[in-house]
Protein backbone atom coordinates (compact mmCIF):
# COMPACT_ATOMS: atom_id res chain seq x y z
CA UNK A 1 0.00 0.00 0.00
CA UNK A 2 1.40 3.65 -0.75
CA UNK A 3 -0.04 7.05 -0.32
CA UNK A 4 -1.87 9.28 2.40
CA UNK A 5 -4.46 9.17 4.49
CA UNK A 6 -6.39 11.70 6.36
CA UNK A 7 -8.10 10.88 9.79
CA UNK A 8 -11.18 11.73 10.94
CA UNK A 9 -12.50 13.53 14.67
CA UNK A 10 -12.01 11.13 17.08
CA UNK A 11 -15.04 8.72 18.62
CA UNK A 12 -13.62 8.78 21.54
CA UNK A 13 -13.64 12.76 22.19
CA UNK A 14 -17.13 13.06 20.01
CA UNK A 15 -18.80 10.45 22.70
CA UNK A 16 -18.40 12.78 25.53
CA UNK A 17 -19.09 16.14 23.85
CA UNK A 18 -22.41 14.94 22.07
CA UNK A 19 -23.76 13.67 25.82
CA UNK A 20 -22.35 17.62 27.36
CA UNK A 21 -25.35 18.94 24.89
CA UNK A 22 -27.87 17.87 27.66
CA UNK A 23 -26.07 20.44 29.72
CA UNK A 24 -27.36 23.69 27.93
CA UNK A 25 -30.89 24.85 26.12
CA UNK A 26 -28.72 26.32 23.37
CA UNK A 27 -27.26 24.96 20.58
CA UNK A 28 -23.64 22.85 20.03
CA UNK A 29 -22.17 23.38 16.67
CA UNK A 30 -19.50 20.29 15.86
CA UNK A 31 -17.28 20.27 13.44
CA UNK A 32 -15.08 17.02 12.79
CA UNK A 33 -17.44 14.87 13.52
CA UNK A 34 -16.55 11.23 12.33
CA UNK A 35 -18.53 9.20 10.35
CA UNK A 36 -19.31 6.79 12.28
CA UNK A 37 -21.87 3.96 13.88
CA UNK A 38 -21.42 4.54 17.50
CA UNK A 39 -21.81 8.41 16.81
CA UNK A 40 -25.17 7.46 14.96
CA UNK A 41 -26.59 5.77 17.65
CA UNK A 42 -25.48 8.63 19.91
CA UNK A 43 -27.31 11.08 18.24
CA UNK A 44 -30.17 9.08 18.07
CA UNK A 45 -30.18 8.31 22.12
CA UNK A 46 -29.96 12.27 22.33
CA UNK A 47 -32.89 12.55 19.77
CA UNK A 48 -34.89 10.22 21.72
CA UNK A 49 -34.93 11.96 25.03
CA UNK A 50 -35.24 15.66 23.18
CA UNK A 51 -32.80 16.67 21.36
CA UNK A 52 -33.57 18.45 18.18
CA UNK A 53 -30.39 18.22 15.24
CA UNK A 54 -29.97 19.85 11.93
CA UNK A 55 -27.00 18.73 9.67
CA UNK A 56 -25.88 19.66 6.34
CA UNK A 57 -28.05 15.68 6.10
CA UNK A 58 -30.93 17.47 8.21
CA UNK A 59 -30.71 20.45 5.91
CA UNK A 60 -31.17 18.00 2.58
CA UNK A 61 -34.16 16.42 4.12
CA UNK A 62 -31.87 13.08 5.61
CA UNK A 63 -33.90 12.33 8.80
CA UNK A 64 -30.64 10.36 10.29
CA UNK A 65 -29.45 13.89 11.20
CA UNK A 66 -25.20 12.86 10.25
CA UNK A 67 -24.31 12.37 6.72
CA UNK A 68 -21.78 15.07 7.03
CA UNK A 69 -18.77 16.03 9.54
CA UNK A 70 -20.69 18.51 10.72
CA UNK A 71 -23.89 19.01 13.20
CA UNK A 72 -25.99 21.49 14.76
CA UNK A 73 -27.91 19.72 18.26
CA UNK A 74 -29.58 21.87 21.10
CA UNK A 75 -31.50 20.21 23.71
CA UNK A 76 -34.15 22.85 24.66
CA UNK A 77 -35.68 20.87 26.99
CA UNK A 78 -34.57 17.31 28.40
CA UNK A 79 -38.42 15.96 28.68
CA UNK A 80 -37.67 12.30 29.22
CA UNK A 81 -34.39 11.19 30.81
CA UNK A 82 -34.80 7.44 29.81
CA UNK A 83 -32.41 6.20 26.98
CA UNK A 84 -34.05 2.84 25.91
CA UNK A 85 -33.14 -0.39 25.50
CA UNK A 86 -32.23 -0.44 22.09
CA UNK A 87 -29.96 2.35 21.99
CA UNK A 88 -28.22 1.47 25.21
CA UNK A 89 -27.36 -1.97 24.04
CA UNK A 90 -25.51 -1.20 20.89
CA UNK A 91 -22.79 1.32 22.87
CA UNK A 92 -22.11 1.21 26.28
CA UNK A 93 -21.00 4.97 25.50
CA UNK A 94 -25.00 5.83 26.27
CA UNK A 95 -23.49 5.47 30.24
CA UNK A 96 -22.17 8.96 29.56
CA UNK A 97 -25.80 9.93 29.48
CA UNK A 98 -26.60 9.53 33.25
CA UNK A 99 -23.95 12.59 34.45
CA UNK A 100 -25.58 15.06 32.35
CA UNK A 101 -29.51 14.23 32.37
CA UNK A 102 -29.03 13.90 36.23
CA UNK A 103 -27.61 17.31 36.11
CA UNK A 104 -29.60 18.64 33.71
CA UNK A 105 -33.16 17.68 34.97
CA UNK A 106 -32.20 15.46 38.23
CA UNK A 107 -33.08 12.29 36.59
CA UNK A 108 -31.99 9.54 34.55
CA UNK A 109 -32.78 6.06 33.34
CA UNK A 110 -30.15 3.75 31.47
CA UNK A 111 -29.25 0.18 30.77
CA UNK A 112 -26.58 -1.48 32.43
CA UNK A 113 -23.30 -1.46 30.22
CA UNK A 114 -23.08 -5.09 29.12
CA UNK A 115 -19.89 -6.51 28.95
CA UNK A 116 -17.99 -6.61 25.65
CA UNK A 117 -15.74 -8.44 23.78
CA UNK A 118 -12.70 -7.18 25.80
CA UNK A 119 -13.93 -8.51 29.20
CA UNK A 120 -15.58 -6.94 31.92
CA UNK A 121 -16.73 -3.23 31.51
CA UNK A 122 -17.33 -1.77 35.38
CA UNK A 123 -18.74 1.73 36.08
CA UNK A 124 -18.53 1.42 39.68
CA UNK A 125 -16.44 4.65 39.87
CA UNK A 126 -19.01 6.54 38.21
CA UNK A 127 -21.69 5.50 40.00
CA UNK A 128 -19.65 6.13 43.38
CA UNK A 129 -18.97 9.71 42.10
CA UNK A 130 -22.63 10.25 41.35
CA UNK A 131 -24.12 9.12 44.41
CA UNK A 132 -21.25 10.82 46.30
CA UNK A 133 -22.95 14.10 44.61
CA UNK A 134 -26.28 13.26 45.58
CA UNK A 135 -28.00 11.15 43.51
CA UNK A 136 -30.18 7.98 44.35
CA UNK A 137 -29.15 5.17 42.13
CA UNK A 138 -31.05 1.85 41.89
CA UNK A 139 -30.06 -1.17 39.72
CA UNK A 140 -33.12 -3.02 39.00
CA UNK A 141 -31.92 -6.07 36.49
CA UNK A 142 -30.23 -4.37 33.59
CA UNK A 143 -31.44 -1.35 34.11
CA UNK A 144 -30.17 1.88 36.03
CA UNK A 145 -32.52 4.56 37.67
CA UNK A 146 -31.07 7.68 38.86
CA UNK A 147 -32.33 10.33 40.67
CA UNK A 148 -31.97 13.45 42.75
CA UNK A 149 -32.68 17.18 43.67
CA UNK A 150 -29.33 18.96 42.15
CA UNK A 151 -26.12 17.61 42.30
CA UNK A 152 -23.74 19.30 44.90
CA UNK A 153 -20.03 19.76 44.76
CA UNK A 154 -17.84 16.85 46.13
CA UNK A 155 -14.07 16.21 46.89
CA UNK A 156 -13.23 13.23 44.83
CA UNK A 157 -10.75 10.58 44.08
CA UNK A 158 -11.03 7.97 41.65
CA UNK A 159 -9.81 4.79 42.89
CA UNK A 160 -8.70 3.94 39.79
CA UNK A 161 -8.37 5.81 35.99
CA UNK A 162 -11.90 5.39 34.32
CA UNK A 163 -11.72 7.61 30.85
CA UNK A 164 -15.67 8.02 30.92
CA UNK A 165 -15.97 7.67 34.15
CA UNK A 166 -13.93 11.15 34.53
CA UNK A 167 -16.02 12.44 31.58
CA UNK A 168 -18.85 11.90 33.38
CA UNK A 169 -18.74 13.42 36.26
CA UNK A 170 -16.99 16.58 35.07
CA UNK A 171 -20.39 16.96 33.06
CA UNK A 172 -21.92 16.06 36.18
CA UNK A 173 -20.06 18.77 38.21
CA UNK A 174 -20.56 21.67 35.60
CA UNK A 175 -24.10 22.39 37.25
CA UNK A 176 -23.51 21.10 40.27
CA UNK A 177 -24.38 23.58 43.86
CA UNK A 178 -20.77 24.53 44.38
CA UNK A 179 -16.99 23.09 43.91
CA UNK A 180 -16.20 19.53 42.71
CA UNK A 181 -12.53 18.48 42.91
CA UNK A 182 -12.10 15.63 41.20
CA UNK A 183 -8.67 13.74 41.52
CA UNK A 184 -6.71 10.96 39.89
CA UNK A 185 -8.97 11.44 37.11
CA UNK A 186 -7.79 10.23 33.23
CA UNK A 187 -5.65 12.04 31.11
CA UNK A 188 -6.42 10.61 27.71
CA UNK A 189 -6.72 13.59 24.51
CA UNK A 190 -10.62 13.30 24.49
CA UNK A 191 -10.70 13.83 28.39
CA UNK A 192 -9.38 17.17 27.76
CA UNK A 193 -11.16 17.99 24.64
CA UNK A 194 -14.14 17.23 26.73
CA UNK A 195 -12.55 19.83 29.40
CA UNK A 196 -12.12 22.74 26.71
CA UNK A 197 -15.89 22.03 25.21
CA UNK A 198 -17.23 22.45 28.83
CA UNK A 199 -15.36 25.44 29.41
CA UNK A 200 -16.71 27.05 25.60
CA UNK A 201 -19.63 26.50 27.25
CA UNK A 202 -19.04 28.81 30.08
CA UNK A 203 -18.08 25.94 32.57
CA UNK A 204 -16.16 26.78 35.18
CA UNK A 205 -13.46 24.33 34.99
CA UNK A 206 -9.85 24.18 35.71
CA UNK A 207 -7.15 21.29 35.46
CA UNK A 208 -4.37 20.92 37.61
CA UNK A 209 -1.31 18.84 37.24
CA UNK A 210 -3.08 16.78 34.28
CA UNK A 211 -5.30 14.62 36.60
CA UNK A 212 -7.10 16.76 39.07
CA UNK A 213 -9.68 18.90 37.73
CA UNK A 214 -11.95 21.76 39.95
CA UNK A 215 -15.06 22.44 38.63
CA UNK A 216 -17.06 25.47 40.10
CA UNK A 217 -20.47 24.56 39.52
CA UNK A 218 -22.67 27.03 37.35
CA UNK A 219 -26.85 27.29 37.44
CA UNK A 220 -26.57 26.72 33.41
CA UNK A 221 -24.23 26.21 30.44
CA UNK A 222 -24.89 28.55 26.80
CA UNK A 223 -24.22 26.73 23.02
CA UNK A 224 -20.55 26.90 21.43
CA UNK A 225 -18.74 25.39 18.53
CA UNK A 226 -16.65 22.72 18.70
CA UNK A 227 -14.02 20.82 16.18
CA UNK A 228 -13.55 17.33 17.27
CA UNK A 229 -9.79 16.42 18.13
CA UNK A 230 -8.28 13.83 15.41
CA UNK A 231 -8.25 10.71 16.52
CA UNK A 232 -5.53 9.37 17.70
CA UNK A 233 -6.55 5.46 17.74
CA UNK A 234 -7.43 5.95 13.62
CA UNK A 235 -4.09 7.29 13.57
CA UNK A 236 -1.88 4.54 15.21
CA UNK A 237 -3.54 1.96 13.22
CA UNK A 238 -2.51 3.91 10.17
CA UNK A 239 0.70 4.42 10.90
CA UNK A 240 1.26 0.68 12.46
CA UNK A 241 -0.42 -0.13 8.62
CA UNK A 242 3.03 1.84 7.33
CA UNK A 243 5.27 -0.34 9.39
CA UNK A 244 4.06 -3.35 7.37
CA UNK A 245 7.05 -4.79 4.38
CA UNK A 246 6.58 -2.97 1.31
CA UNK A 247 4.44 -0.09 2.66
CA UNK A 248 4.29 3.63 2.44
CA UNK A 249 1.98 5.50 4.11
CA UNK A 250 1.48 9.16 4.89
CA UNK A 251 -0.86 9.96 7.95
CA UNK A 252 -2.34 13.29 7.86
CA UNK A 253 -4.22 15.32 9.76
CA UNK A 254 -3.09 14.19 13.27
CA UNK A 255 -1.53 15.81 16.88
CA UNK A 256 1.76 13.31 16.86
CA UNK A 257 2.23 14.60 21.11
CA UNK A 258 -0.79 12.11 21.44
CA UNK A 259 0.85 9.16 19.84
CA UNK A 260 3.97 9.57 22.23
CA UNK A 261 3.87 6.01 23.45
CA UNK A 262 3.44 4.50 19.78
CA UNK A 263 6.23 6.35 18.00
CA UNK A 264 8.58 5.43 20.74
CA UNK A 265 7.68 1.67 20.29
CA UNK A 266 7.93 2.41 16.41
CA UNK A 267 11.53 3.87 17.18
CA UNK A 268 12.41 0.73 19.10
CA UNK A 269 11.51 -1.58 16.80
CA UNK A 270 13.72 0.22 14.04
CA UNK A 271 10.60 1.13 11.99
CA UNK A 272 11.16 3.91 9.72
CA UNK A 273 8.41 6.59 10.86
CA UNK A 274 8.93 10.26 10.70
CA UNK A 275 6.86 12.80 12.65
CA UNK A 276 6.33 16.06 10.86
CA UNK A 277 3.90 19.00 12.03
CA UNK A 278 0.56 17.26 11.49
CA UNK A 279 1.84 13.97 9.82
CA UNK A 280 3.20 11.10 10.50
CA UNK A 281 5.00 9.16 7.41
CA UNK A 282 6.10 5.52 7.63
CA UNK A 283 7.67 3.28 5.41
CA UNK A 284 8.15 -0.67 5.59
CA UNK A 285 10.79 -2.67 4.69
CA UNK A 286 13.69 -2.27 8.29
CA UNK A 287 13.93 -5.22 9.59
CA UNK A 288 11.63 -5.20 12.89
CA UNK A 289 13.47 -5.75 16.48
CA UNK A 290 10.89 -7.61 18.75
CA UNK A 291 9.72 -5.57 22.23
CA UNK A 292 7.94 -5.71 25.30
CA UNK A 293 5.20 -3.88 25.37
CA UNK A 294 2.34 -2.87 28.25
CA UNK A 295 -0.67 -0.88 27.77
CA UNK A 296 -0.77 1.72 30.57
CA UNK A 297 -3.42 4.89 30.92
CA UNK A 298 -2.54 7.67 28.87
CA UNK A 299 -0.07 8.80 28.15
CA UNK A 300 1.18 5.06 28.20
CA UNK A 301 1.04 2.54 25.35
CA UNK A 302 -3.04 2.64 24.90
CA UNK A 303 -4.95 -0.32 24.85
CA UNK A 304 -6.86 0.49 21.92
CA UNK A 305 -3.58 -0.09 19.73
CA UNK A 306 -2.75 -3.51 21.53
CA UNK A 307 -4.07 -5.27 19.14
CA UNK A 308 -2.60 -3.19 16.29
CA UNK A 309 0.64 -3.54 17.18
CA UNK A 310 0.61 -7.00 18.09
CA UNK A 311 -0.13 -8.08 14.31
CA UNK A 312 3.01 -6.03 13.33
CA UNK A 313 5.02 -7.68 16.18
CA UNK A 314 4.16 -11.21 13.87
CA UNK A 315 6.63 -9.66 11.23
CA UNK A 316 9.18 -8.60 14.00
CA UNK A 317 12.66 -10.84 14.01
CA UNK A 318 12.34 -12.11 17.17
CA UNK A 319 10.13 -12.87 20.25
CA UNK A 320 7.95 -9.76 21.66
CA UNK A 321 6.04 -9.83 24.92
CA UNK A 322 2.67 -7.36 24.88
CA UNK A 323 1.10 -7.18 28.61
CA UNK A 324 -2.27 -6.21 28.71
CA UNK A 325 -3.09 -4.35 32.08
CA UNK A 326 -6.43 -2.48 30.72
CA UNK A 327 -8.82 -4.91 30.08
CA UNK A 328 -9.08 -8.62 30.97
CA UNK A 329 -10.25 -10.48 27.89
CA UNK A 330 -8.13 -8.74 25.54
CA UNK A 331 -6.07 -10.77 23.47
CA UNK A 332 -9.28 -12.49 21.63
CA UNK A 333 -7.12 -11.02 17.79
CA UNK A 334 -4.57 -13.82 19.04
CA UNK A 335 -6.47 -16.88 18.32
CA UNK A 336 -7.14 -15.50 14.71
CA UNK A 337 -3.69 -14.17 14.01
CA UNK A 338 -2.58 -17.71 14.42
CA UNK A 339 -5.03 -18.64 12.06
CA UNK A 340 -3.29 -16.75 9.82
CA UNK A 341 0.38 -18.43 10.25
CA UNK A 342 1.00 -16.00 13.51
CA UNK A 343 2.91 -17.62 16.61
CA UNK A 344 1.03 -15.91 19.53
CA UNK A 345 0.56 -17.33 22.67
CA UNK A 346 -1.28 -15.97 25.38
CA UNK A 347 -0.47 -16.40 28.93
CA UNK A 348 -2.86 -14.78 31.66
CA UNK A 349 -2.46 -10.85 30.77
CA UNK A 350 0.18 -11.19 28.78
CA UNK A 351 0.83 -12.73 24.52
CA UNK A 352 4.15 -13.89 23.77
CA UNK A 353 4.58 -13.50 19.81
CA UNK A 354 7.42 -15.37 18.25
CA UNK A 355 8.33 -12.93 15.06
CA UNK A 356 8.93 -13.38 11.57
CA UNK A 357 5.98 -15.63 10.38
CA UNK A 358 4.95 -15.99 7.25
CA UNK A 359 0.74 -14.98 6.88
CA UNK A 360 -1.51 -17.29 4.76
CA UNK A 361 -4.75 -15.62 3.97
CA UNK A 362 -7.86 -17.59 6.18
CA UNK A 363 -11.07 -16.96 7.54
CA UNK A 364 -11.33 -15.25 10.58
CA UNK A 365 -13.81 -13.65 13.05
CA UNK A 366 -13.97 -10.75 14.49
CA UNK A 367 -14.90 -9.99 18.50
CA UNK A 368 -14.41 -6.40 19.01
CA UNK A 369 -13.50 -2.61 17.17
CA UNK A 370 -10.13 -2.67 17.36
CA UNK A 371 -9.31 -6.18 16.67
CA UNK A 372 -11.32 -6.00 13.33
CA UNK A 373 -8.72 -3.53 12.69
CA UNK A 374 -5.73 -5.96 13.70
CA UNK A 375 -7.45 -8.76 12.00
CA UNK A 376 -7.57 -6.38 8.42
CA UNK A 377 -3.78 -5.66 8.99
CA UNK A 378 -3.16 -9.06 9.30
CA UNK A 379 -5.25 -10.04 6.15
CA UNK A 380 -3.21 -7.63 4.51
CA UNK A 381 0.20 -8.40 5.04
CA UNK A 382 -1.06 -12.13 4.62
CA UNK A 383 -0.56 -14.11 0.57
CA UNK A 384 -3.61 -14.72 -0.77
CA UNK A 385 -7.33 -13.86 0.53
CA UNK A 386 -8.83 -13.58 3.97
CA UNK A 387 -12.13 -13.30 5.01
CA UNK A 388 -13.44 -11.49 8.14
CA UNK A 389 -16.77 -11.96 9.49
CA UNK A 390 -18.64 -9.89 11.30
CA UNK A 391 -16.47 -7.03 10.33
CA UNK A 392 -19.23 -4.48 10.55
CA UNK A 393 -17.63 -3.91 13.42
CA UNK A 394 -14.81 -1.95 12.06
CA UNK A 395 -17.67 0.83 11.38
CA UNK A 396 -18.25 1.56 14.81
CA UNK A 397 -15.27 3.41 14.87
CA UNK A 398 -13.64 4.00 11.61
CA UNK A 399 -14.78 6.23 9.18
CA UNK A 400 -15.05 4.14 6.08
CA UNK A 401 -11.64 1.89 6.52
CA UNK A 402 -12.13 0.05 3.66
CA UNK A 403 -12.77 3.14 1.54
CA UNK A 404 -9.36 4.74 3.10
CA UNK A 405 -7.48 1.31 2.41
CA UNK A 406 -8.68 1.10 -1.32
CA UNK A 407 -7.15 4.10 -1.89
CA UNK A 408 -3.90 3.60 -0.55
CA UNK A 409 -4.15 0.37 -2.95
CA UNK A 410 -4.84 -2.16 -0.53
CA UNK A 411 -7.69 -5.11 -2.16
CA UNK A 412 -10.26 -4.79 0.44
CA UNK A 413 -14.17 -5.15 -0.30
CA UNK A 414 -17.11 -5.33 2.18
CA UNK A 415 -18.98 -8.96 1.51
CA UNK A 416 -22.03 -7.42 0.66
CA UNK A 417 -20.82 -4.84 -2.03
C1 LIG B 1 -12.80 4.20 27.29
O1 LIG B 1 -13.62 3.16 27.77
C2 LIG B 1 -12.80 4.08 25.77
N1 LIG B 1 -14.17 4.24 25.27
C3 LIG B 1 -12.26 2.70 25.37
O2 LIG B 1 -12.21 2.65 23.95
C4 LIG B 1 -10.84 2.57 25.94
O3 LIG B 1 -10.34 1.28 25.64
C5 LIG B 1 -10.87 2.78 27.46
O4 LIG B 1 -11.46 4.05 27.77
C6 LIG B 1 -9.48 2.73 28.07
O5 LIG B 1 -8.68 3.73 27.50
C7 LIG B 1 -14.68 5.49 25.19
O6 LIG B 1 -14.05 6.47 25.54
C8 LIG B 1 -16.09 5.60 24.67
P1 LIG B 1 -12.35 2.87 31.50
P2 LIG B 1 -14.10 3.16 29.33
O7 LIG B 1 -13.52 3.31 32.32
O8 LIG B 1 -14.23 4.55 29.80
C9 LIG B 1 -12.16 -0.44 34.96
C10 LIG B 1 -12.63 1.74 21.81
O9 LIG B 1 -12.25 0.73 21.21
N2 LIG B 1 -13.23 0.39 35.57
O10 LIG B 1 -11.20 3.80 31.35
O11 LIG B 1 -15.27 2.25 29.40
C11 LIG B 1 -12.68 -1.09 33.67
O12 LIG B 1 -13.30 -2.31 33.97
C12 LIG B 1 -13.00 1.65 23.28
O13 LIG B 1 -12.75 2.87 21.28
C13 LIG B 1 -13.74 0.03 36.82
O14 LIG B 1 -13.29 -0.94 37.42
O15 LIG B 1 -12.86 2.49 30.03
C14 LIG B 1 -11.42 -1.26 32.86
O16 LIG B 1 -10.76 -2.45 33.27
C15 LIG B 1 -12.81 0.25 23.83
N3 LIG B 1 -14.74 0.78 37.35
C16 LIG B 1 -10.55 -0.05 33.26
O17 LIG B 1 -11.09 0.40 34.52
C17 LIG B 1 -15.27 1.88 36.69
O18 LIG B 1 -16.19 2.53 37.21
C18 LIG B 1 -10.56 1.11 32.26
O19 LIG B 1 -11.90 1.43 32.04
C19 LIG B 1 -14.73 2.21 35.44
C20 LIG B 1 -13.71 1.46 34.89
Amino acid sequence: MAGSVAVSGAKNAALPELAAVCLSAEPIVFSNLPQVEDIKVMVAALREIGAETESEAALAGDGAGLQGHELRIAMPTLHSPVVSHRIARTTRASVLLLGPMLARCGAARVSMPGGCAIGERKIDFHLQGLERMGAEILVAGEYLSARCDRLHGIDFTFPGKTVTGTENLLMAAALAEGTTVLRNCAQEPEVADLAALLAAMGADIRSQDGETYVIRGRASLHGASHRVIPDRIEAGTYLIAGCFPGNDIRVEAVIPEHLGSLLGILHDMGADVAVHQKEFHARGGAALRPVAVVTEPYPGFPTDLQAQLTTLLTQARGVSRVRETIFNDRFRHAGELNRLGADIEVRGDEALIRGGSTLRGAVLKTTDLRASAALVLGGLAAAGETRIENSYQLFRGYEDMPGKLQKLGADITMAWE
